[in-house]
């Protein structure tokens, strides 16, 4: 059974002057959901948005807020995040040290669960904790940075995290430098859900609902029935 793909814009590459409009356009687009790159600047050197600011976009789509938790410690964000109006949170086995605390915590607050798995986490640690997840979100580049190239490394480690998944009902996506060519690699390995930055929000033509459709077409062509077509 083939799951449908889910293209998912992420903001930290959208025009910050004027990011209520960018997260309507990503939605009206057909952005599936709303990826949130929330990063304090302790462990990745970059610092971007907080609760308040999707608070305030909340405002501007209804589709599901997934916030990228790249903020320490995670469990002292969990109330402002649904607070703010998330549904989904996506937690660093790196960077943190009790996982199943974190994640009681956030089902405690309503809100579905992520792990993400950066390029040197091995797929094997989200072995525990698959009763209790939603999505498992595989980095294809090194967190912090939108407009990175994909790490094509990462694709063995795409399809043994499908193979761990097996037929539970778990979404797969992947992160970072995600583009029609890469978009096509990471399917044929088993990813269901696209996370993009740059190939929307910097996309020449500016034209957020063609790179949209063209990821996801990309994407649904590679794992549909006939190659040849791809
Ligand atoms: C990087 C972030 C990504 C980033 C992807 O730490 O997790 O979500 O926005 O950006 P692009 O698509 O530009 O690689
Ligand atoms: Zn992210």
């Amino acid at each position: 059974m083939t799951r449908p793909v889910q293209i998912i814009p992420s903001i930290l590459a959208a025009d910050y002057a004027r990011l209520g409009d960018e997260v309507m356009k990503a939605d009206q687009a057909g952005g599936d959901r709303i990826h949130l790159d929330m990063i304090d600047g302790h462990v990745f050197k970059n610092l971007s948005f907080g609760p308040r600011m999707f608070q305030a976009l909340r405002a501007y789509t209804k589709k599901p807020f997934d916030v990228h938790l790249m903020a320490t410690p995670a469990h002292e964000w969990i109330d402002a995040l649904k607070e703010a109006g998330c549904d989904r949170i996506l937690i660093h086995l790196d960077l943190e040290s009790n996982i199943p605390n974190l994640i009681h915590s956030i089902h405690a607050h309503a809100m579905s669960v992520g792990l993400v798995l950066t390029p040197r986490d091995n797929a094997e640690e989200i072995r525990p904790f698959l009763d209790h997840i939603h999505v498992v979100n595989v980095m294809t580049v090194d967190p912090g940075f939108g407009g990175q190239l994909f790490l094509q490394a990462m694709m063995p480690k795409i399809s043994e995290v499908r193979s761990i998944i097996g037929k539970r009902s778990i979404d797969l996506s992947v992160d970072g430098g995600v583009t029609r060519e890469t978009a096509k690699l990471a399917a044929r390995a088993g990813a269901d859900c696209f996370v993009a930055g740059t190939s929307i929000f910097k996309s020449e033509s500016k034209n957020y609902r063609d790179a949209i459709t063209a990821l996801r077409d990309a994407a649904s062509l590679a794992t549909s029935k006939s190659p040849e077509t791809v």
